[in-house]
């Protein structure tokens, strides 16, 4: 009821705009009284997946989150995890204004943020401060200044950096905003960088006596042998999970709708089925080797049951969030405890 309200006033207003008013609004009211607007139960539904339990399986997408600011009040709306991130090694201001657009019809988003981002300490710092026990991944990716051939090193600083405050490490290959980024997801450079990410996190579990796993996020613009490349690095380089899908490049379904020509990746219903394909591709490869984390253009508990039945273990949700608001969560994972 109260998301209606606050979405019908933030839908008058620039889109990004509107993003910074949602995320201080949330950041002020964690922890306090005011918590009451947003905080909802959601009967407990655990899902175990990459060997941690989830208390349901409705996750909060990367990118809405970028420094971990919120996590306590996405924690109250009753997620069952956060990612928070893309978070780089430094500070970076992401793209010019706009780069932002909503496509109201089609219950869409283009964004070509180019990840934005306060920097991994200062996200670091906001792990340390959180209250809530809610499962947190972190996503993890390269500054835009950092050569595509140096972006390992990126990565490595990154996974180093959270490791202690994570309970999971997502690794972006996948946004269409950083360029060069998505050439991570073929051949030599994903495999070297696979390679390099599984010994630096065995390495970091016996440093601190604690398994974080790791996951790789890929794009949803990936033709068959593509996918099954991507799960062959998956499955060599010991992977504990794949996220699939991000943002995707084609405009399928979004044609001649105001913003629909904007650059950047496109979210939200029209990502649904393409998203929910690429899931089964790989779930086809995958299966018996490591879970899938479903995400893209889950608009209701029907889109996030799709996806379950094509393999994956848990969703997440961002334009589906930002269109149906926190209620999304309770739809899904009720439908889910029926179903499952
Ligand atoms: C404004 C915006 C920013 C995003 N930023 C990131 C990001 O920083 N890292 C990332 O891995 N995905 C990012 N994403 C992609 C989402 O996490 C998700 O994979 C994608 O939007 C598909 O899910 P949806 O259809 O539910 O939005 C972003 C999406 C949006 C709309």
């Amino acid at each position: 009821m109260f998301y209606k309200f606050a979405q019908k006033i933030m839908f008058q207003m620039d889109p990004e705009r509107a993003h910074h008013l949602a995320m201080t609004s949330l950041r002020t009211t964690a922890n306090s009284p005011l918590d009451s607007l947003y905080r909802q139960h959601i009967t407990p539904t655990p899902v175990t997946c990459m060997g941690i339990t989830f208390a349901n399986p409705v996750g909060l997408a990367a990118g809405m989150d970028k420094d971990g600011e919120a996590i306590d009040a996405f924690a109250a709306m009753g997620f069952g995890h956060i990612e928070v991130g893309t978070v780089t090694p430094r500070p970076q201001p992401g793209n010019d204004l706009p780069r932002l657009f909503r496509l109201k019809p089609a219950k869409a988003i283009i964004n070509r943020m180019g990840f934005n981002n306060k920097g991994v300490d200062y996200l670091v710092e906001n792990l340390k401060a959180k209250k809530s026990d809610i499962v947190v991944g972190v996503n993890i990716g390269k500054n835009r200044d950092t050569p595509v051939e140096q972006g390992k090193d990126d990565y490595l600083i990154c996974m180093e950096k959270v490791y202690q405050y994570s309970d999971y490490i997502a690794v972006n290959i996948s946004s269409p905003n950083t360029p060069g980024l998505r050439s991570l997801q073929y051949g030599e450079l994903l495999d070297e960088l696979l390679s390099a990410l599984k010994e630096k996190q065995l390495e970091l579990s016996t440093q601190f006596n604690k398994y974080v796993p790791i996951a790789l996020k890929i794009a949803p613009d990936l033709n068959a042998d593509e996918i099954e490349k991507i799960a062959a690095s998956l499955i060599k380089n010991k992977f504990d999970a794949a996220i699939a899908t991000n943002t995707t490049l084609t405009r399928d379904g979004v044609s001649g709708l105001k913003n629909a020509d904007e650059t950047g990746g496109l979210s939200g219903k029209p990502l649904t089925e393409l998203s929910t394909k690429v899931i089964a591709q790989l779930h086809g490869h995958l299966a018996e080797h490591m879970p899938i984390i479903g995400v893209g253009g889950i608009n209701s508990a029907n889109d996030a049951m799709d996806k379950i039945k094509v393999g994956a273990c848990l969703v997440q949700i961002y334009s589906g969030f930002i269109y149906q608001g926190p209620e999304l969560i309770k739809e899904i994972t009720d439908k889910y405890r029926k179903t499952v």
